[in-house]
């Protein structure tokens, strides 16, 4: 049967009818404010929360494309968001970065600078050469997005029994046409942080572009060093270190779309540049792959990291270090265990003795959310404080849905893992 489609609207509607419709569509959506999804939303505490609103409403309109012409107020607070990352990075003078929409630009723009470097030194030529990206099984699909975009081809390596990947995975895969190879700080699937200073030695040895996906880590990880937490480096301290995606709207507790890239060299960030001049308004030069950018997503990073600076992020890091150890140490209680020791603020866990799918799906009628790994079959949270007040409840319901498939009352789990 087909979709019967929508008709357009006739307008004139009113605000006030507007919203109540608009919530009324949210009945069905995830109750994410008290902690029931283990993605897509992040938070530390409310004035942060209201903080990043405002600022994002104040710049609503204006356009970051305009940062350097028309909205200078825009451009400067992308300067100074650019300079607190290369500081936090330790990139060298030559370092640049720039601020994108998210994990998945960053990481395409920087696989085009790799991309570009190589063909530039080594007289590759576009639609003839095929060339390739080394990276180990547990990199995000943002790199396989970027290669079906650019025509490059993927070489996946295994990751080690810690769920590390390290150089021995990926020196095998490297030929004399691979534009980069990939580590992960942490990488998604199970929150550990890739063995970045093997890589950094393999990458110099090689010749090849080292990029650090720290989506997820780089601006928590800063924070959880200074408290102490030991965590593994990752950043341009590694010499072999080309380029680090990092991004706000994740564990900078930015408003999205908020994300960063910074390059070691800037003539780097020179290569991920789009410059073009055949059309009748001008050359059009930009660094990233989108056009017109919220200005209110600059401006509420900004805000954010103005208002947490080094002591908010230290008292929030200590909070969600301590929110993630007492999980971990919860579901161990229940009989889980860590498919690896998380270091950050993704969890990972299983139980051999039961089908942890069938007790997702159990936990799923209950209200949360299920996130999954299939290989190996594990429950899998990337936990923000949202997480922090119903962690009882979630712990109790995991040993009662445990139970229960034990007990036979789930035939077989129809759920699968999907991202
Ligand atoms: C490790 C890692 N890299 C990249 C991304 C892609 O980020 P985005 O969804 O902002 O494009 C994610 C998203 O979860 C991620 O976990």
């Amino acid at each position: 049967m087909t979709r019967q489609r929508m008709s357009f609207p006739t307008g004139g509607r009113g605000w006030e009818d507007l919203k109540t419709e608009m919530k009324s569509r949210t009945k069905g959506d995830i109750d994410w404010r008290n902690g029931r999804t283990p993605l897509f939303v992040f938070y530390c505490d409310e004035e942060t929360y209201e903080v990043g609103k405002k600022a994002f409403f104040e710049f609503f309109t204006e356009n970051a494309l305009g940062g350097k012409r028309a909205f200078h107020s825009i451009g400067g607070m992308e300067r100074d968001i650019l300079d607190y990352g290369l500081s936090l990075f330790s990139a060298p003078d030559s370092g640049e970065g720039v601020f994108t929409t998210g994990g998945s630009e960053s990481i395409f723009l920087a696989m085009k600078a790799a991309r570009d470097k190589l063909r530039a030194e080594k007289g590759f030529r576009p639609g003839e050469d095929k060339l390739n990206l080394v990276m180990g099984i547990t990199a995000h699909p943002g790199f396989d997005k970027a290669a079906a975009a650019m025509d490059i081809e993927i070489r996946r390596g295994p990751a080690g029994d810690d769920k590390r990947i390290g150089a021995d995975s990926l020196r095998p895969l490297i030929d004399d046409r691979t534009i980069a190879i990939v580590g992960s700080a942490p990488c998604f699937p199970h929150g550990v942080v890739d063995r970045i200073d093997e890589l950094s030695d393999l990458a110099l040895d090689a010749g090849v572009w080292l990029h650090v996906d720290a989506c997820v880590g780089g601006w928590l990880a800063p924070w959880f060093t200074r408290i102490g937490r030991s965590t593994p480096d990752f950043d341009f301290r590694f010499p072999g270190v080309k380029s680090i995606s990092a991004d706000l709207h994740k564990f900078g507790f930015c408003p999205k779309p908020a994300s960063t890239v910074f390059y070691r060299d800037t003539e780097d960030l020179e290569r991920a540049k789009f410059d073009a001049d055949a059309w009748p308004n001008g050359r059009f030069v930009t660094a990233t792959l989108a056009g017109t950018r919220p200005g209110g997503a600059v401006a509420a990073s900004w805000a954010v990291l103005n208002h947490l600076g080094e002591s908010g992020y230290c008292r929030v890091a200590k909070n969600l270090s301590s929110m993630i150890d007492a999980y971990v140490e919860g579901v161990e209680k229940a009989g889980f265990r860590m498919i690896a020791k998380p270091d950050f603020s993704i969890i990972n866990y299983t139980r051999d003795d039961v089908d942890v799918f069938a007790v997702a799906e159990l936990m799923n009628e209950r209200g949360w959310l299920p996130g999954l790994t299939r290989s190996p079959k594990g429950f899998h949270s990337m936990m923000s404080l949202l997480h922090d007040a119903p962690r009882e409840e979630y712990l109790a319901d995991l040993s009662w849905a445990t139970e229960k498939v034990m007990a036979g009352s789930v035939d077989k789990a129809t759920i699968e893992a999907t991202y």
